[in-house]
């Protein structure tokens, strides 16, 4: 019998067909709710492969469950909400779809950084305000981005990316990370550097690294306290990287300049939210890697490794490998 395939959202037509010619294959159809945890609990006890996005927590518990899974498929680079450990216990493969989606992230990291540096959101919202008024000397004026200092948390591929985009408005780029990356230091010019002496001296602090253990709330009341007055934060990551209290409380008291902030520590959230009553926030909806191009490509990078799984190949992305 072809292979159980639970997809955690509806997809389009081409993804659950190009499954549907190897697997039998069911999905949760509705498009504004994601697929509630006892559902997919259920399914992930029957089925041999799982489909799923960012947003569907698979913890331990759930895993444990599984009777015949064979992998996980993830539709993202950041699998930061599945237990891998868990996982690999269970001989159960997890892939994700790195690469596929570094430029396109980057794009949005940058643009992001620049909207809150030259404070867009505010300029937007005074012309659809009408509150567009007489010409005044400092009205709107933010931070330089050209010639400035970026200072990346996690130069994986994305915050490479990010950096060589940087390189283009001549910005002086410092990076850190776990490891030294001699590579985008001789290629792209970027100096390694203590996270202290990041924080301090950067006029960009942007976090571009994995969500784990070592980074969650990297950027906390301390690091807050260390950047400069005049530094924006940029966030592409995962929310967990920041504390959002200490955030809060750092913007309100003009401790730093601004935030520019693609994630949140629990997504979706409202209009109520307390960043959002700020207006040095730049926010957005988890959408990094939101291309119609590059999202055709994840999705179809996330049904071909459930493929490959099945017909007993190695997955192209996998995380974790089965021990035995
Ligand atoms: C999105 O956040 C991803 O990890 O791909
Ligand atoms: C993601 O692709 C990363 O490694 O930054």
């Amino acid at each position: 019998v072809k292979p159980y395939v639970y997809l955690t959202r509806k997809m389009p037509p081409a993804i659950v067909e190009k499954l549907e010619r190897e697997c039998r294959v069911s999905m949760w159809e509705k498009e504004e709710e994601p697929v509630p945890a006892e559902v997919l609990a259920r399914e992930i006890e029957k089925a041999d492969g799982i489909y799923c996005t960012v947003s569907d927590p698979i913890p331990r518990e759930l895993i444990e469950k599984a009777a015949r899974l064979k992998i996980i498929s993830t539709m993202a680079v950041g699998y930061n909400n599945i237990d891998v450990d868990a996982a690999a216990e269970k001989n159960i493969l997890v892939a994700h779809t790195p690469g596929v989606l570094t430029e396109t992230t980057a794009d949005l990291t940058f643009a992001l950084l620049m909207a809150a540096a030259r404070r867009l959101p505010e300029g937007i919202d005074t012309i659809r305000n009408d509150e567009w008024g007489a010409w005044v000397p400092f009205f709107l004026t933010g931070q330089d981005i050209h010639h400035s200092r970026l200072g990346i948390i996690g130069m994986g591929r994305i915050g490479e990316a990010v950096a060589r985009r940087g390189t283009g408005f001549r910005m002086d780029i410092v990076y850190h990370n776990r490891s030294r990356k001699p590579e985008a230091e001789r290629d792209i010019g970027a100096r390694y550097v203590e996270l202290d002496e990041l924080l301090e001296t950067s006029d960009f602090v942007c976090v571009t690294a994995p969500y784990t253990k070592e980074t969650h709330h990297i950027i906390d009341k301390d690091a807050l306290h260390k950047m400069k007055e005049s530094a924006i934060l940029v966030n592409s990551s995962r929310g967990g990287t920041v504390d959002e209290d200490a955030l809060y409380d750092a913007l309100k008291h003009g401790s730093i300049r601004g935030a520019g902030l693609d994630v949140f520590e629990n997504e979706p959230i409202r209009s109520d939210h307390p960043l959002l009553s700020l207006p040095n926030v730049t926010a957005l909806p988890h959408i990094g890697s939101a291309s119609e191009k590059t999202r055709w490509k994840m999705a179809h990078m996330a049904a071909d490794h459930l493929l490959q799984a099945f017909r007993g190949e190695e997955p192209d992305h996998v995380v974790v490998k089965p021990s035995s």
